[in-house]
């Protein structure tokens, strides 16, 4: 079994990213008991296939890693490294561009969504990014993809072009690629906005109490709790309780998620509590959670090189891994 997944890079990391994002990732690691097994990269350059500012993008790779590392993916265990510190990814994809056809590409929703009503002014990247992504598992042999719904398009396009290039270049016997599988990622909490329960928590919200950040020591998480919007209600014992109240369900959601339990589970622990007990309670849990995590976060984005080397050695077994692969790519398809 091989897991490979891609995270586009962020910058500002908050509570929504880690209990909505990088968890799954730190779960999916947890859950293989060998070494290597999970290849995680970072997604720089799919980045940039839209407008982009080549600092953010630079900074936000860097956020990212350290985010990743300080909630627990572990440098020994998985392959962590940046796309662009691998160049296989692109050499495969100009291979594969060989396979793939442009009317498999043109049914891609995705790049309708993404160029918009300006297609002939989207960039060839952004058209051809599928293909990239079939190269980011197929060089690593992936077995098993973790897809959200918006990206099964995307995977069932890799296994056409696995399959293609199989048939038209390499015998039956030994394929070139593994056909990869798509694994659904486990159900992730959506945290909403700690001012306004109907958005969700966002680092473009202009509001900073919107939102509790990776790297808010515990006085500020506190604060920004103590401060969320909430309704003079007492929290019911049943989820119907909740129907209405979209601030007060994404505080029990936020305790739930932390707590690994349900919110059910909650409310039936803290059902009849006012918001000046449960808010407490919640801020408790929150620092217990983050504190390890904005500590280690802080100390990695103050010591790149530290950060610099842990991806360079990711991008090392990286390479070490697609070698053979990309060498067989290369030699089925006479060059
Ligand atoms: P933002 O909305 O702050 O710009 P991104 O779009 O960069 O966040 O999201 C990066 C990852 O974090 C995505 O996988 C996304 O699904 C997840 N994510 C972002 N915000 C939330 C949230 N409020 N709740 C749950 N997951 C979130
Ligand atoms: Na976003």
């Amino acid at each position: 079994m091989r897991v490979v997944s891609g995270i586009q890079p962020t910058g500002n990391l908050h509570l929504g990213n880690y209990l909505g994002a990088i968890r799954n990732w730190v779960r999916m690691q947890d859950e293989t008991d060998e070494d290597g097994q999970c290849l995680f990269f970072l997604a720089d350059l799919h980045a940039i296939s839209m407008p982009h500012e080549p600092a953010e993008l630079c900074r936000a790779t860097l956020e990212m890693a350290a985010a990743l590392v300080a909630c627990g993916i572990d440098p020994d265990r998985s392959v962590l490294f940046n796309q662009a510190q691998v160049p296989a990814h692109p050499e495969l994809q100009w291979l594969l561009n060989g396979t793939a056809r442009i009317g498999w590409l043109n049914r891609m929703t995705q790049f309708k969504d993404k160029s918009g009503k300006n297609r002939e002014g989207a960039s060839a990247a952004l058209f051809t990014y599928p293909v990239l992504q079939a190269a980011d598992v197929l060089l690593y042999q992936a077995t098993h993809v973790p897809v959200g719904e918006d990206q099964k398009q995307h995977l069932e396009l890799a296994r056409d072009i696995a399959q293609k290039f199989n048939n038209d270049f390499a015998s039956e016997d030994a394929p070139v690629f593994t056909l990869p599988e798509p694994i659904s990622p486990p159900q992730a909490a959506r945290i909403m906005s700690l001012r306004d329960g109907s958005k969700k928590m966002s680092k473009s919200d202009p509001s900073e109490m919107s939102r509790i950040d990776l790297a808010d020591d515990p006085d500020t998480v506190l604060k920004k709790i103590k401060k969320a919007k909430t309704d003079p209600e007492p929290l019911p014992s049943e989820v119907e309780g909740l129907a209405q109240r979209p601030e007060a369900l994404n505080l029990v959601t936020i305790y739930a998620a932390l707590s690994e339990s349900t919110v059910e589970d909650v409310l039936r622990d803290h059902g009849g509590a006012g918001f000046g007990a449960f808010k407490p309670a919640l801020a408790e849990l929150l620092v217990e959670t983050l504190r390890p995590i904005s500590t280690r976060f802080n100390a990695l984005l103050d010591d790149r090189e530290a950060l610099d080397a842990i991806l360079a050695r990711g991008a090392a077994r990286a390479r070490e891994i697609a070698a053979p692969t990309l060498a067989s790519a290369y030699s089925a398809l006479g060059l």
